[in-house]
């Protein structure tokens, strides 16, 4: 079993031009293959309320659902880095709610650190969270629980005085203790240029090449949706939404016609067995009332052969 990272080995990885690889993951099979594909991080992201509970945005999502999720991807994962998001409005409105809420996630949960959406404006409770021991992954750019704040999901940091604000918010979650910043939907030149200046990494998602690492979402990785709408800034390694309607289409039709349960799929008595002899009333696993003895077309009127 590989070691769990830390921290500290994520700086080293920034340190050493180690790229990072996160992705989220939201339940048992998805952490389990994650971590079995050897994936750096596991991001229980509130993109959950999308991907998974079919909100149109993330601002839904409880810190129970942020719970519930963590604690299956905890039970798959255990060597991998565990990040939970905190959820809209769980952090933020007063010192003690924010630190009593990362405390649920990481006692409850199971997560090994916690992310929130913000800048400057969230810096004292970041450095309150480190201060209890929590580890802190900050998220800047396009932050979703804002998204009627910002008008949108829409690039960040494409004016100049947006740029210089993205930095000094990058530089007040540094100074603040984050571990690390997620950069969402940011220019590439203004993600490269707040990644040199931190000494903590960076994980861009949709923020170009010069990140220290990058993260993406699961169901985007594996357009597992329906529809799935393409997005620019995700590169997709497989089509399981296609895959799983047309296996499903399958045995639809396996049933409808009786290809499925096959020869391979039944149960048959012990031919001895004198209890199942008389419960057939006659050979074990011969049928021999009209009814017993009916094919599948002779039930449901549907040619079998
Ligand atoms: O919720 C999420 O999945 C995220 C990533 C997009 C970074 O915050």
């Amino acid at each position: 079993m590989r070691k769990r990272l830390t921290i500290n080995s994520l700086q080293k990885m920034k340190q050493e031009r180690n790229a990072i690889s996160v992705l989220t993951a939201y339940d048992y099979p998805s952490a389990k293959l994650a971590e079995e594909a050897g994936i750096d991080v596991i991001l229980v992201g509130d993109s959950l309320g999308n991907v998974v509970l079919g909100y149109e945005t993330t601002i839904p999502v409880t810190i129970d659902d942020i719970i519930y999720h963590t604690r299956a991807v905890a039970r798959a994962a255990a060597s991998t880095f565990i990040v939970a998001d905190m959820p809209f409005m769980t952090y933020g409105a007063s010192r003690e709610a924010t630190l009593t809420n990362a405390a649920k996630i990481m006692q409850q949960g199971g997560a090994q650190a916690v992310k929130l959406e913000g800048g400057a404006e969230i810096a004292d409770d970041v450095k309150a969270l480190v201060k209890a021991g929590i580890p802190v992954m900050g998220h800047i750019g396009l932050t979703p629980q804002s998204v009627h704040q910002l008008g949108g999901y829409k690039v960040q940091g494409k004016l100049d005085k947006d740029a210089q604000r993205l930095l000094d918010d990058a530089l007040a979650l540094e100074a603040a203790g984050a571990f690390s910043i997620v950069l969402e939907l940011v220019t590439e030149p203004v993600a490269e240029a707040i990644s040199q200046k931190l000494t903590i990494p960076t994980i861009g998602i949709g923020a170009g090449r010069g990140c220290d690492g990058q993260v993406l979402v699961y169901h985007d990785l594996l357009q597992y949706a329906s529809p799935y709408f393409e997005k620019k800034f995700v590169k997709t390694y497989a089509d399981i939404g296609t895959t799983i309607r047309g296996a499903i289409e399958s045995y639809v039709n396996d049933v409808k016609t009786g290809q499925f349960p096959a020869e391979e799929h039944v149960f048959q008595p012990h031919t001895s067995s004198s209890t199942t002899s008389s419960l057939y009333g006659g050979a074990a696993g011969q049928p021999n009332s009209p009814e017993q003895g009916r094919s599948h077309e002779q039930k449901n009127g549907v040619p079998v052969k």
